[in-house]
């Protein structure tokens, strides 16, 4: 049977991951699931663990949730390791939301400043579970699902010797999942390219049965206006995205229509209705439901947010490394000559064949000339963002801030900078 410890273990997000879990039994029998959290996340774990142990119930199979704080204990011999926590919780997110917004930057948890940040704080835990894992079960594999998932996964590469780590976004599952609702067709159908980094991905090459129709998809795209529900779903301009001739990601929206973006963000930073806040409230509405002794499902509720689709893209996964299914996933993983615009030694998104060995990414050639250098600015960001954090120099840091793309001066920034460090203080390493 199989082992899985998932860190974080009292997100609201492990309902989906269970019902994952028992869909896919059969295939992927998982004996033990072994929820690890820590102190201040010790009544959300108790919760979460509960309910889980009544969804399984339910299920009827044999599987045993433990929910434990010692994560080294929990560690022990475990095949597959996942990664969902926030350090800082959910106040620490609606700084990185905040602190940018009061000074005219865009707020948002994983790029620009609030995504440095997270990654200043997200990546020395990160690679403290690593040692761990190298430690008490050296052949596990570990999907990190914690954001900012593309600059933990380059930090992993970079400066670890670990090899089986697996970064995962649900955003280009969610993009085809979506494309094919609206072309009415069962995503099984559809095949498409996925290419860039983490939360700067594009969809290339979109076939159905085989067939190319790439250009209706990106018609279709548009018009139906594809994004998430963190993601306020302000209207890329048609014009625009036809002659990119790729499918930009929900995210793209930072980018392409930053004045857009910035315009609406102050106004729900005015009403205090940014992201972070909406979230804290609908968390505590989910909670009061799990906590709820009938409940033995997970409740719809859940689809409020930003996550559809995680669990399929986690369970997925295991699914394919544990049955060494060779289907085509994208992960964060090393480039390897993937994607000819990146060096092999850096992290991309990229679609991939998912074996028993782990990701093999699928050759993609040069990106079009329109999306090539934004995509490589975002690396420059991300590998100053991993170096700063695995080693505490913050002039690195701020330099990483400097050349974001979202960043419109360096003397705000420095100001933006200053506050967040100061804001963030006990979760930063110190040099
Ligand atoms: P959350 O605020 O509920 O945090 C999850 C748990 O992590 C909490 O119970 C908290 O106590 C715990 N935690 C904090 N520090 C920890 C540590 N050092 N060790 C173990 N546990 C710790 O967060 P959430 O909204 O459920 O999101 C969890 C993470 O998943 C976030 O980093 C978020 O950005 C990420 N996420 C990623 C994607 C993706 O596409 N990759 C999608 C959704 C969420
Ligand atoms: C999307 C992204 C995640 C992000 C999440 C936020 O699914 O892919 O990386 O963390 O949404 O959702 P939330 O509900 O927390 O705003
Ligand atoms: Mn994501």
């Amino acid at each position: 049977g199989i082992k899985i410890v998932t860190i974080g273990g009292g997100s609201s997000y492990t309902p989906e991951l269970i019902e994952g879990f028992i869909k896919r039994y059969d295939e992927l029998p998982v004996k033990e699931l072994w929820l690890v959290d820590i102190e201040k996340g010790r009544e959300k774990l108790e919760i979460v663990s509960n309910l889980a142990r009544r969804m399984v119930k339910k299920a009827n199979i044999d599987m045993k949730i433990y929910s434990t704080l010692d994560r080294r204990e929990a560690l022990k011999d475990a095949d597959f390791v996942t990664t969902q926590f926030r350090v800082g919780q959910l106040d620490a997110r609606i700084k990185d939301e905040k602190i940018p917004l009061s000074h005219g930057l865009i707020g948002q948890e994983t790029n620009g400043a609030g995504g440095l940040f997270k990654a200043l704080r997200t990546i020395p835990v990160i690679l403290d579970i690593i040692k761990d894992i190298q430690e008490l079960c050296s052949d596990a594999w570990l999907i990190n699902f914690t954001n900012p998932a593309g600059i933990v996964s380059e930090a992993v590469f970079r400066y670890t010797n670990f090899k089986r780590y697996i970064g995962l976004c649900n955003v280009p599952i969610g993009m085809k999942n979506n494309l094919a609702k609206l072309l009415e067709v069962d995503p099984s159908r559809i095949d498409m390219d996925f290419a860039g980094l983490n939360h700067m991905v594009y969809g290339l090459n979109v076939k159905l049965d085989g067939e190319d129709i790439t250009g209706e998809s990106i018609v279709k795209y548009i018009e139906g206006n594809i994004t998430m529900k963190n993601i306020k779903d302000i209207e890329f301009n048609k014009e625009f995205i036809k002659a990119l001739g790729v499918i930009p990601c929900p995210y793209h929206r930072y980018y392409y229509k930053s004045a857009d973006m910035l315009k609406s963000e102050l106004e729900e930073f005015k009403e205090g209705t940014i992201r972070g806040q909406v979230v804290k409230k609908l968390e505590e509405e989910l909670f009061e439901l799990y906590k709820d002794e009938t409940l033995d499902i997970k409740p719809p509720q859940l689809e409020k947010r930003g996550g559809a689709y995680y669990s399929d893209a986690a369970c997925n996964l295991i699914n394919s490394i544990y049955n060494n299914k060779k289907d085509i996933q994208v992960v964060n993983t090393l480039n390897n000559g993937a994607i000819s615009d990146f060096k092999d030694d850096e992290v991309v998104e990229v679609s991939c064949v998912i074996t028993k060995e782990g990701p093999r990414p699928i050759s993609m050639g040069y990106l079009p000339t329109a999306i090539s250098g934004l995509v490589r600015q975002i690396k420059s960001f991300e590998l100053l963002a991993a170096k700063a954090a695995v080693t505490g120099d913050y002039d690195t840091a701020y330099l990483a801030l400097c050349i974001n793309p979202l960043t419109s001066s360096d003397d705000v920034a420095k100001i933006v900078f200053d506050e967040l460090i100061d804001a963030h203080s006990e979760y930063l390493i110190k040099k």
